[in-house]
């Protein structure tokens, strides 16, 4: 029986990730950075780790000694990134440094979650064969923590995965929750027709890492939704799926926003790679955004049922 640690395990990826794991029967541990765990402490034991502390990243996988460890922990703010570079590097690079140096000593492997913004967004969409080429500081912290995993000995597998969407419990915001919210509210939206790439329903990818572990496959692999669409198309097929007013959305050039990092624009990812070896079938945007709206619903459902 796999034990598995997960980090970041309050974040949208890694709160999914728990949600799948904890219809199976793996011991797990979950490690974030807040006080609290988003779960019953009881039901799935919590240690409140700084990752980027090398002793205490230590003392929890001597603790646990799990056999798999999935880090779904970093900065993931982009223009912060390009900022706060010293904050960027020691999270995102300094984490990975750390698990691959405790891993190595329990024998765990480490499945690891970077980014399309390795590549320059050139001529996307890339298969896992592609050269990297990162024009952002964050995407070149996410390829520097790729290197350090091939170099580290440690067994690891690497998921490059693009634009999650999904909700979650005390969660940051998302592009589909901003797109739902200002649409919700009747407000109008600016958004660009001239980045692509593939939207991934964080379940859906949750589902995928779990199949990694029960497979137990090693490597890279590009794991994203199956649609290729402009950040303007997808937000016309959410408002498609939620019936809100389209004529709010209007699209703009990326150069319209002055954001501190550059972004991919012509992204993208292959996926053939996973659909093949894990026998994986993503979702596309529109059954994507329909299981979303049923989220919502019944995430507001319930709220009101609190509120009563
Ligand atoms: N979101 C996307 O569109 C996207 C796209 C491609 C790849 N990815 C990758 O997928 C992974 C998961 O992304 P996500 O959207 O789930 O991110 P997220 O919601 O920001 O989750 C990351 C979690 O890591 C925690 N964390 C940060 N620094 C930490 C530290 N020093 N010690 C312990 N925990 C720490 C964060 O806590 P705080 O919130 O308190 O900082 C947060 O709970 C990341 O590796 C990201 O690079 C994401």
């Amino acid at each position: 029986m796999k034990r598995i640690l997960i980090t970041g395990s309050n974040g949208l990826l890694g709160q999914k990730i728990v949600e799948v794991l904890s219809r199976t029967k793996y011991p797990l541990m979950l490690v974030s950075i807040e006080k609290h765990s988003i779960f019953n402490e009881e039901a799935f034991p919590y240690r409140q780790v700084d990752l980027t502390k090398r002793q205490d990243v230590r003392n929890v996988i001597d603790e646990f000694e799990p056999d798999v460890i999935v880090n779904t922990a970093a900065v993931t703010d982009v223009d912060l990134c390009e900022t706060e570079r010293e904050l960027a590097w020691q999270v995102n690079v300094g984490i990975v440094e750390n698990l691959a140096f405790a891993a190595k000593l329990v024998g765990a492997k480490i499945i690891h979650l970077s980014t399309d913004y390795v590549f320059d967004g050139k001529n996307g969409p890339y298969n896992e064969l592609d050269r990297p080429n990162p024009l952002s500081y964050y995407g070149r912290t996410k390829l520097t923590s790729e290197n350090v995993l091939l170099t580290s000995g440690v067994q690891y597998t690497i998921i490059r995965t693009m634009v999650l969407y999904g909700i979650g419990v005390n969660v940051k915001s998302n592009f589909a929750l901003w797109i739902y919210n200002n649409l919700k509210e009747k407000k109008p939206i600016r958004t660009v027709d001239d980045q692509i790439g593939n939207p991934t329903l964080v379940d859906d990818l949750a589902f995928a890492i779990v199949k990694i572990i029960e497979l137990d496959r090693t490597g890279l692999y590009h794991i994203a939704g199956t649609d290729l669409v402009s950040r303007y198309d997808f937000a016309l097929m959410l408002a498609d799926v939620f019936k809100f007013n389209k004529k709010l959305i209007t699209p703009v050039k990326s150069s319209t926003f002055k954001q501190p990092a550059p972004r991919p624009l012509k992204s993208g990812f292959i996926i053939l790679k996973a659909q093949t070896e894990l026998d994986l079938k993503m979702f596309g945007v529109k059954y994507g955004l329909t299981i979303l709206k049923n989220q919502l619903e019944m995430y507001s459902s319930q709220s009101m049922d609190d509120s009563n």
